[in-house]
């Protein structure tokens, strides 16, 4: 079960050859996703080598193999983590029975919406950093970005593999569908709005990979918990692969504020904008704009939804069947919400299991400040006051409780038109979406880093930064 058969044309380690008509299925969904991945992949790197890592077992010690390779040429497969004897329902109103094995009838379409509304994403992000490789600050970035799009390639593998195996026809058209939608398309756009929002620039990158892939680290690590076994299995190897895209977005922006940090010193009154850098302000509207939109991913505070997913034993918290809670029934129990009524917040107690998207949007935040705590560490040790602030959960929000209000990001609700006069304060204006757009030049050079961000500590895999991470093809001009 650990090692990966790579003799198949599609990498497995669920011994596929075994069924013929899941087998034949899924090859025939195979070149249509090729298809897509030309189209909507990244634009202009098709021919180049890539310095890239590829899973060959799915044991979490030395599961990786690095080497080039061309990204049409990528073995994306399915890959479950080995399965646990005896593993039972790890919440709800079954706890303690044995998982399930199949999809039970009564929670078919629930389970299906949930794997769709999750396998929809992971193109969705393909799609949005689409043209990043033409401007990418170094070769290691240009690497990492690939990466990143070849790993959200399998992690599509991975839902429709759950389709295909487990959900008939409907499933193979839902899998079909994953390749029609389209990231910011008015006829057909992707399912949640945040996967339809344009990525133009890198700083858009890293806050993407740092707030909107820990979102899905969040949702991957409830719906690993799920009594649906091969669901659970197949989220917890994608987790494992989710660890590299956080590293990428919280690195990276720790690396900007780096060497923005450096020109600040550098600079007489401090003027980065004028050297080329970005300023921290500048950088903290990005945060507010990236970290609200994946707030609003997290669904409804108070959720009838969320109620049933936990009753079923669909999707659990953050690490359910860790020692982090006692109770896996959450039947008694209440959790706080502060409701807007009339301009003011009221709190009002909710019973637990209504609150369930709270209650692993908590953990997620949890998991931002650390990153937001490295962060300020930089500036810090550079003897910079400012600091970097995650904003308010009442600000810029488009779903639930403080959908659409005039919230400021310390969480004053203010006048729509005191918020309208004031917006370019909290979120990137046109101005500061133009100038970051004139620093994107790409830096392709072995070694060398675009001015305004600072090297990585290390490079990948141990070889050195200069590392020639990516080699072009010579017949194509970059
Ligand atoms: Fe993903
Ligand atoms: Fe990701």
């Amino acid at each position: 079960m650990g090692n990966v058969n790579y003799s198949d044309k599609i990498p497995n380690n669920v011994n596929l050859s075994s069924d013929r008509k899941l087998q034949r299925a899924l090859e025939s969904w195979q070149p249509n996703f090729l298809d897509w991945w030309m189209d909507m992949g990244p634009l202009g790197f098709q021919q180049d080598q890539i310095y890239l890592r590829t899973a060959i077992s799915v044991e979490t010690d030395g599961w990786a193999h690095f080497d080039y390779v061309k990204m049409p040429d990528y073995r994306w497969g399915i890959f479950l983590t080995p399965p646990k004897n005896s593993r039972t329902v790890a919440f709800g109103d079954d706890y303690g029975k044995p998982v399930w094995d199949k999809v039970p009838g009564n929670v078919r379409k629930e389970l299906r919406r949930i794997i769709v509304t999750q396998g929809d994403t992971e193109p969705a992000s393909v799609e949005q950093q689409k043209l990043l490789g033409k401007t990418a600050p170094s070769l290691y970035d240009l690497r990492n970005l690939f990466q990143v799009n070849v790993e959200e390639g399998r992690h599509l593998w991975a839902m429709v593999y759950v389709l295909h195996s487990f959900f008939g026809r409907d499933g193979r058209e839902e899998a079909e569908d994953m390749l029609v939608r389209r990231s910011g398309d008015d006829d057909s756009p992707r399912i949640l709005d945040t996967f339809n929002k344009p990525i133009d620039d890198w700083l858009a990158f890293f806050c993407f990979t740092m707030f909107t892939d820990r979102d899905g680290k969040y949702q991957l690590a409830a719906l690993a918990e799920s009594s649906f076994d091969p669901l659970a299995r197949s989220t917890q190897f994608m987790l494992t692969e989710e660890a590299h895209h956080l590293f990428v977005g919280e690195t990276g922006i720790r690396r900007v504020l780096e060497r923005t940090c450096q020109l600040m010193q550098e600079t007489p009154n401090e003027d980065v904008r004028s050297v080329g850098g970005i300023p921290i302000d500048l950088v903290q509207r990005y945060v507010n704009e990236w970290y609200s939109t994946s707030l609003d991913l997290f669904g409804a505070e108070d959720s009838s939804n969320a109620a049933s997913y936990f009753a079923q034993g669909l999707k659990g918290r953050f690490r359910e069947s860790s020692k982090r809670y006692d109770d896996h029934v959450a039947l008694k129990g209440t959790y706080r919400l502060r409701k807007p009524v009339n301009g003011k917040l009221e709190e009002e107690d909710v019973p637990l299991r209504r609150a369930m998207n709270m209650v692993l949007r908590q953990a997620y935040i949890e998991d931002c400040e650390r990153g937001v705590l490295k962060w300020n560490a930089i500036l810090k040790k550079h003897s910079i006051k400012s600091a970097i602030k995650l904003p308010a959960e009442q600000f810029g929000r488009s779903q639930g409780l403080y959908a659409n209000m005039p919230f400021d990001p310390s969480g004053q609700l203010l006048t729509q038109e005191a918020y309208d006069a004031r917006k370019d304060e909290f979120l990137p204006s046109t101005e500061d979406l133009e100038y970051v757009q004139s620093l994107m030049q790409p830096v392709y050079e072995p070694g060398k880093f675009a001015n305004w961000i600072a090297p990585p500590t290390r490079g990948i895999n141990g070889h050195p930064i200069e590392y020639r991470y990516v080699k072009f093809d010579e017949h194509v001009r970059h």
